[in-house]
């Protein structure tokens, strides 16, 4: 059966990448999937250790998941570190992995930076433990942005290894459904998962250099849109974003070579929920004089509802925390029922 997982990390401010790029697609997916989302805040130890307020940090991010519209109690919505399956399948995935697999991961590379040896243990084994939250609850389909995608190649990676070397043993205890990967149809207790990446805003770029990506942990805040920046905020970072001197071409070709106009285009396309091909179409020959206001006003009138609905939430820590208790036991009960037959296919004696 179908089912779709993602998660964001509760480090620093959301911002407009992490909107347009997952959680708005999150929201789209409730429609014909059953979901859940995960406020993963034991990855967010990985890079940095002691945080001074993960708590609000947890909260926030929940609220923004409210507050876009998803419906938490058709699906689920927790904070990861209370389902400690997680935990113990990461365990078994980093035995699971090989070191070379994750060595090759080009978020680690960046993030560890030159001096490796120093990086936490947690960073190099932070894939497995991202497979471990999709594959607890045999999800099929994860929406992520464009960076994501190396690290749900490694879960595919993970999940069939897993699938083959307990093969006879998954079969012998009836635990195997089929399924089809590329042109086989394979036996396997865990599925081969579809990532959900695409579409104009999968890679939404800094507003200050089109060849890296909007990021939470670029110091210049004029570099990004946060979910929680105000009106005059939006206009005036829009307003100063880098450009060039051309008008914009009526061909998404026309593009080409051009990074941060195709990025303002991106994100003008990702908030009206329509092709690049149909920003150009209407703006093809303007200039960035007259096609940046439009963009900050697209941007007000999408952003500010939702920052102002995040705020009314954040407001009420009871209802917050009791999304995430209550999420958390319904993930619970899935999680421990994939950790059971994952013990059994093992051999890790268990309680019958
Ligand atoms: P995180 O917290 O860095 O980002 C959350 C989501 O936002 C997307 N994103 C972007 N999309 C487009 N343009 C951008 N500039 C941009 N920046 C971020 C990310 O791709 C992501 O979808 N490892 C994950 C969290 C995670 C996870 C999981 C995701 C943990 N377990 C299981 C899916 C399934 C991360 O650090 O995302």
């Amino acid at each position: 059966k179908p089912l779709v997982f993602s998660g964001v990390q509760p480090t620093g401010n959301l911002h407009l990448g992490n909107y347009l790029g997952a959680i708005r697609r999150f929201v789209a997916l409730q429609d014909n999937y059953d979901c859940i989302y995960c406020v993963v805040d034991l990855h967010s130890l990985t890079a940095q250790l002691v945080h001074d307020d993960l708590e609000d940090q947890t909260r926030s991010i929940t609220a923004a998941f409210l507050a876009s519209g998803i419906d938490p109690q058709k699906h689920i919505v927790f904070n990861q570190s209370r389902v400690m399956q997680h935990a113990e399948l990461a365990w078994i995935f980093n035995c699971v992995a090989r070191i070379g697999w994750m060595n090759r991961m080009t978020q680690f590379k960046d993030k560890a930076g030159k001096d490796r040896e120093n990086a936490s243990l947690g960073l190099l084994a932070y894939p497995s433990l991202m497979a471990a939250d999709i594959l607890l609850y045999r999800a099929t389909h994860v929406p992520v942005g464009e960076d994501q995608k190396q690290h749900l190649e490694l879960t595919r990676d993970i999940a069939q290894k897993f699938n083959n070397d307990f093969s006879e043993r998954i079969a012998a205890r009836n635990l195997g459904v089929e399924m089809q990967v590329g042109d086989e149809t394979v036996n396997g207790y865990f599925p081969i998962t579809e990532p959900i990446i695409g579409g104009a805003a999968a890679r939404i770029m800094s507003l200050r250099d089109g060849s890296k990506k909007m990021s939470k942990s670029d110091p210049s805040d004029l570099s990004r849109i946060n979910l929680t920046d105000d009106a005059d905020t939006i206009s005036k970072k829009i307003k100063k974003a880098k450009t060039d001197p051309d008008a914009l071409p009526s061909e998404v070709d026309g593009l080409a070579g051009r990074p941060e106009a195709e990025n303002l285009v991106g994100i003008y396309a990702g908030l009206a929920d329509i092709s690049k091909e149909q920003v150009l179409k209407e703006f093809g020959g303007t200039q960035f004089s007259i096609f940046k206001p439009a963009l900050a006003e697209l941007a007000v009138v999408t952003m500010a509802p939702i920052a102002e609905e995040m705020r009314r939430i954040s407001a009420d820590r009871t209802y917050v925390d009791g999304v995430l208790s209550d999420g958390g036991d319904r993930a619970r009960a899935l999680a421990e029922a994939t950790m059971h037959d994952v013990r059994s296919i093992i051999g890790l004696l268990q309680d019958q």
